[in-house]
């Protein structure tokens, strides 16, 4: 059986993995209104990893007997300057959200609740490769600078993520 502050903590985060899923849609759907393809494909897979968190948690709350209570998903952000400033604000949300899951470990580890502390370690780990995949975009994107050319070669690479 889990106990109230360790569910009420996971459905929390239910939400902010849907967030994140809500967050990335909408930098999927600002690069769609821009012509970048791969950039609208990337996004959009990480939307569908966001929600595979999430259900992932879902999952974990029933398993040990508790409720899940889904809230309000907040409106995401919908403009933004440049290729850049996407990738550079995915980069800020991972690590907000590293943060969120390591507040998580921290609870569990009060409440002796080793079973979700055991859980989480997935998504330590996953947080760890969520941060570089984004940051190796940014990186790309701040050695491009303003060549079309090198945008447009980016963007085939981001097609062909799966
Ligand atoms: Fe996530
Ligand atoms: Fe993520």
């Amino acid at each position: 059986m889990i106990k109230g502050t360790v569910e009420k903590a996971i459905n929390n985060q239910i939400n902010a993995e849907l967030y994140s899923g809500y967050l990335y849609l909408s930098m999927s759907a600002y690069f769609e209104g821009q012509n970048l393809p791969g950039a609208a494909h990337w996004m959009a897979l990480q939307a569908k990893e966001e929600y595979e968190h999430a259900m992932k948690f879902y999952n974990f709350v029933f398993e040990r007997g508790g409720k899940v209570t889904l809230a309000a998903i907040d409106a995401p952000q919908a403009e933004w300057k440049s290729p850049l400033d996407v990738f550079e604000n995915a980069y800020k949300h991972e690590v907000k959200v590293t943060g969120l899951i390591h507040d998580l470990v921290a609870i569990s580890r009060s409440e002796k609740d080793v079973a979700t502390e055991n859980f989480l370690m997935w998504y330590v780990d996953e947080q760890v490769e969520e941060e570089a995949d984004a940051d190796a975009i940014v990186q790309k994107l701040k050695r491009i600078k303003e060549s079309p050319n090198g945008l447009y070669m980016l963007d085939r690479e981001l097609a062909g993520r799966e």
